[in-house]
């Protein structure tokens, strides 16, 4: 073997062995062999939340975290954020390329058509209690769409995967707005086709007796970025479920009801609302040098600070402080705005910030941007979860037509009592 190997000396049995280096990786299966004697199972790797572990070979999203890069298909978050649409972006997401102009044309086209829901959807939806989470309703809402499209089960079908996609993209903004108006019990607002995307989607959201909706131009461009902001992000918590789910051959709706619930989860979709809290609590710029004292004493963390890759500026993060200044032009300046750029002045020239490389991450600016623009805070998760929902299915194909990838089923370290025979009742300790 050459030099990309790594020489393994059990020190159990002195035997050595020598493993292949492929990518900067190891194969876990490749420790099998080292074992301390025929009936030994094998060395296996430990790795509790996958810290270390790659679970795919993807050639999806790329980050650098140290340097602060995220890229869709080798394209630089700020030219998308800048130059494209989210359903542009969704497209290159799910397709590996840009599209060609009638390519677009076609794939908007097949979005659009989809937008409207069938009316069981909406008796569905009727169902839930009048301050149901709309994140639950989505969740819930999202896996029935796999009863209406039996078809969805042929998901080995290219032509299906297609159409399913088309769906999904299209139809997750309607179920969200749907949870929305249901839980505050507005009557739904209809998809209207005329509008694009973002546009359709605040019209769903917002709409009240007018007889058509005309979004804000800025705060319809400002939601199109925050889409193309959250399309993919590697393998974080609920594309792994996606992945994981739907390697059982799952259909891909209830395939994206699990990756929805993992983003319910306040520590991956719930971070944004727990800045809004802090600023909220913290209340004025002045108070700020001794809140951030109070986080360097331990008390408590800098909400939207800090992230497991990024030990840099979070590069969506640059881009929402952008967009918030184009939403305030319209919406009048958030008070809350003052105090985020306080405390992010403050602490990018703190020692303990700058030693600990915490930075502003995606969640520091994107909640006082929504709260801005009247969402309110239950649906900054589902905000969330229609932007991603176009990585969610490029992770779920690339999963599927990888020959590598078979059901997902980790092992374990078992730590439990060894066998013991059965007591009845009578004879257990009291
Ligand atoms: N404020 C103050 N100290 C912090 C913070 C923070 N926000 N984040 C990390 N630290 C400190 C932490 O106390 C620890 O210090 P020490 O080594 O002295 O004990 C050190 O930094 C490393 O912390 P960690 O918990 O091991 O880091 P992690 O990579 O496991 O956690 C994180 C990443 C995002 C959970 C964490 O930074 C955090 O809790 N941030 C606040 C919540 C937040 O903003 N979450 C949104 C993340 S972005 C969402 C997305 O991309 O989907």
């Amino acid at each position: 073997m050459g030099n990309d190997s790594l020489t393994i000396t059990d020190n159990r049995t002195g035997k050595t062995y020598e493993i292949p280096i492929t990518d900067g990786t190891i194969r876990a299966m490749d420790l099998r062999q080292i074992a301390t004697s025929k009936d030994d199972f094998g060395l296996m790797s430990y790795d509790p939340a996958f810290t270390n572990t790659a679970s795919c070979r993807s050639a999806i999203s790329f980050i650098d975290g140290d340097k602060g890069i995220l890229q869709y298909r080798g394209y630089p978050i700020e030219q998308l954020a800048e130059q494209s649409s989210f359903l542009e972006v969704s497209y290159l997401v799910v397709h590996g390329e840009l599209p060609t102009a009638a390519q677009l044309k076609a794939f908007v086209h097949n979005i659009t058509v989809h937008t409207i829901i069938h009316e069981n959807i909406k008796k569905f939806v009727d169902g839930f209690h009048y301050d149901a989470h709309p994140m639950g309703i989505l969740v819930s809402a999202v896996g029935a769409l796999s009863t209406f499209y039996p078809d969805a089960k042929k998901i080995f079908d290219v032509q299906s995967r297609q159409t399913q996609m088309s769906r999904l993209i299209a139809k997750m903004p309607t179920l969200a707005a749907f949870a929305y108006r249901h839980s505050v019990g507005m009557p739904y607002a209809y998809p209207d086709n005329d509008l694009s995307y973002a546009g359709n989607f605040l019209n769903m959201m917002f709409k009240k007796t007018e007889l058509k909706y005309t979004p804000d131009p800025a705060l319809e461009h400002a939601l199109d970025v925050l889409f193309i902001l959250h399309a993919d992000h590697e393998q974080n918590c609920s594309a792994n479920a996606m992945r994981s789910v739907g390697s059982s051959q799952v259909d891909p709706y209830s395939a994206v009801a699990a990756a929805t619930a993992a983003l319910y989860g306040p520590l991956h979709g719930g971070a944004n609302e727990a800045v809004l809290r802090m600023l909220t609590e913290i209340g004025s710029v002045k108070n700020v040098p001794e809140y951030v004292k109070r986080v360097k004493a331990g008390e408590f963390r800098l909400q939207g600070f800090g992230h497991r890759i990024y030990k840099n500026y979070d590069p969506r993060a640059k881009i929402i402080k952008r967009i918030a200044e184009e939403v305030f032009e319209v919406t009048g300046k958030s008070p809350l705005i003052d105090i985020a750029l306080e405390l992010e002045r403050i602490a990018l020239a703190d020692d303990y910030f700058i030693s600990h490389k915490l930075y502003p991450n995606v969640d520091f600016y994107s909640g006082i941007i929504y709260q801005a623009m009247n969402f309110p805070v239950d649906m900054f998760p589902v905000l969330f979860a229609i932007g991603r929902t176009p990585g969610w299915i490029a992770q779920w194909q690339e999963m599927l037509l990888d020959k590598e990838q078979r059901i997902a089923r980790p092992r374990q370290v078992f730590i439990g009592a060894s066998r013991r025979d059965y007591l009845p009742m009578e004879r257990r300790p009291a």
